[in-house]
């Protein structure tokens, strides 16, 4: 699969910021038994993942603005181009030494993301898609799965900050999925479920309370996957309002359903 120039820029950051943080993740897995514990050391191997992407891109793409979950809002003289970066989606497994965690990265240009990448470091799968062109996983073209009925179907959730509407909202909802489904996963990284919805391995995914570097590269990996994201309502704002639903039209619609069934749906 020949890349564009842009993906070529994006996968070299998402992979140059990946070494580091498998090379760290190695130390993770050792801090685990020490009195300590590994946190402090996981926030600094975040924070360089940060800054190798926020380099990396700033030199491939000067005036390009960022929206980084450790740095903020970064403006840029461009003002129609912004990476939407999470240097370590899935932080807190990366902590407890659980190899599920991905970098992701997207660029939006005039308010519509228009490419995403999902690395991760220790299984070495990289995901990408841009806009019209297809996603891939490594150089293998991706399809959502096909499956239509939810007793056949893994269905992934997820969880957010602790104590707030998102995880009331996640007990209140996943009943469908415990007692329909073949199975509920909870993988602990909203990336790294999107990038497993576009390749298939999953049937379905939904989660509260994200935000917008959680989900942006996802978003467009399932949609050019030929798979369906929505918010909670079935609208497009998901970034708006931090929920999605994804996956394949028919277990998509399941999940709506079933939210609305659960009837959580509030504001969003
Ligand atoms: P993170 O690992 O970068 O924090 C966990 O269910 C998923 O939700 C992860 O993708 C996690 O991203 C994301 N998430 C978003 N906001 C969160 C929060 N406030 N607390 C914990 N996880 C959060
Ligand atoms: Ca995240």
């Amino acid at each position: 699969m020949a890349r564009s120039a842009l993906l070529n820029v994006m996968v070299q950051a998402v992979k140059k910021a990946g070494r580091g943080l498998a090379r760290d993740f190695g130390e993770v897995e050792n801090l685990q038994v020490s009195l300590k514990g590994p946190g402090d050391f996981v926030s600094a191997a975040d924070r360089r993942a940060d800054k190798v992407l926020i380099e990396t891109l700033s030199r491939a793409r000067p005036g390009y603005g960022f929206l980084t979950e450790e740095s903020g809002e970064i403006p840029g003289s461009d003002t129609t181009h912004r990476w939407i970066v999470d240097p370590l989606d899935g932080t807190t497994n990366y902590l407890h030494g659980i190899p599920i965690f991905s970098v992701s990265l997207a660029l939006e240009r005039d308010g519509q993301i228009v490419a995403g990448v999902i690395y991760n470091p220790i299984l070495d799968e990289l995901y990408v898609a841009e806009r019209g062109a297809g996603a891939y996983l490594n150089d293998r073209r991706l399809r959502v799965s096909a499956r239509r009925d939810l007793s056949n179907s893994v269905i992934a959730g997820g969880l957010g900050k602790l104590s707030t509407d998102a995880r009331v909202r996640f007990v209140r909802e996943n009943t469908f999925a415990i007692t329909e489904a073949a199975g509920l996963r909870v993988n602990g990284s909203a990336a790294s479920d999107l990038a497993w919805v576009a390749s298939g391995r999953l049937d379905g995914y939904w989660q509260h309370g994200l935000s917008p570097w959680d989900m942006a590269a996802g978003l467009i990996i399932v949609a050019e996957a030929g798979g369906l994201v929505s918010d909670a309502q079935g609208r497009q704002a998901m970034m708006q309002t931090g929920s999605v639903v994804a996956g394949g039209a028919p277990i998509h619609r399941k999940i709506l359903d079933a939210i609305r069934k659960a009837g959580a749906v509030v504001a969003d």
